[in-house]
């Protein structure tokens, strides 16, 4: 049974992408920290006969991560997919916002840490797997700040963007490895949109396996209200 590995693992898109892929087969492995939370999605998707297993660490926790992956490789199949999205809505030492006048090398350090830093260890425990099987999906969630500057989010937009520019390298570099990776910026208010709308064109960019990036906004998803005419 093949593998999703979901880190920043929450109540809102990554339990939805969960169900998605769990009901198409997969096994899910969720990572963010909070061990209650975890418990109570997979005993959600436990009640819709989805295999899950919690496994708690901290991104900005470089060697909880690095255990989490090491216990899903034991517990499980093969990761064949990776999707990173998470949201720094709780508690994150030092992640404030600040607007390009205020941006200070403190104040971005902890986005790098945790975009860019959390992507690139998530990616290593998984990579050179799927590249040695040649298969795989990696895809990576920001929000519109990656791909548009955001004066209120200018010390956050610095780590999306350069994020976004790495899993642009990154699915050119693995074009011919069998392993596809992709930015999905969402590009809508928090809150705004339900994610068990959003979640199928996971499935539908995973299963197409094309294209560096899917924005999903509004527009994108209403016009593409039928995944299937991704
Ligand atoms: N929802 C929206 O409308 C919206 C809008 C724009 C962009 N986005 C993007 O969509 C993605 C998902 O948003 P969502 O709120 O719906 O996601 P979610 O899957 O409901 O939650 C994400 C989870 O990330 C986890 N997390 C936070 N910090 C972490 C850390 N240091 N280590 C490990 N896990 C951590 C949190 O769990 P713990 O606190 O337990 O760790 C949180 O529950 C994000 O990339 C967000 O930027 C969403």
């Amino acid at each position: 049974m093949p593998t999703i590995a979901i880190v920043g693992a929450g109540p809102g898109l990554g339990l939805s992408i969960a169900r998605v892929f769990g009901a198409e087969g997969f096994e899910v492995a969720l990572i963010a920290r909070r061990e209650s939370t975890l418990a109570e999605m997979v005993a959600s998707l436990s009640a819709a006969d989805i295999t899950a297993a919690a496994y708690p660490a901290d991104i900005l926790d470089r060697p909880s991560l690095v255990r989490a992956f090491k216990d899903i490789a034991a517990n499980h199949d093969p990761v064949e997919v990776l999707e990173f999205s998470p949201a720094p809505r709780g508690p994150q030492p030092g992640m404030v916002l600040a607007g390009p006048l205020e941006v200070s090398v403190a104040n971005v350090q902890p986005h790098l840490d945790f975009y860019v830093h959390g992507a690139i260890t998530a990616t290593g425990q998984v990579l050179p797997d799927m590249i040695e099987r040649g298969s795989g999906t990696l895809l990576f969630t920001t929000g519109p700040c990656s791909v548009s500057p955001t004066p209120a989010m200018g010390n956050v937009g610095i780590a999306c963007a350069a994020l976004r520019n790495w899993v642009l390298n990154l699915h050119d570099a693995l074009a011919d490895k069998g392993v596809y990776a992709a930015h999905v910026p969402l590009s809508f208010a928090p809150d705004d949109t339900d994610p068990a709308t959003i979640a199928p064109h996971y499935w539908q960019i995973h299963e197409r396996g094309e294209g560096p990036e899917h924005v999903l906004s509004p527009e994108t998803l209403h016009t593409r209200r039928n995944p299937s005419s991704l």
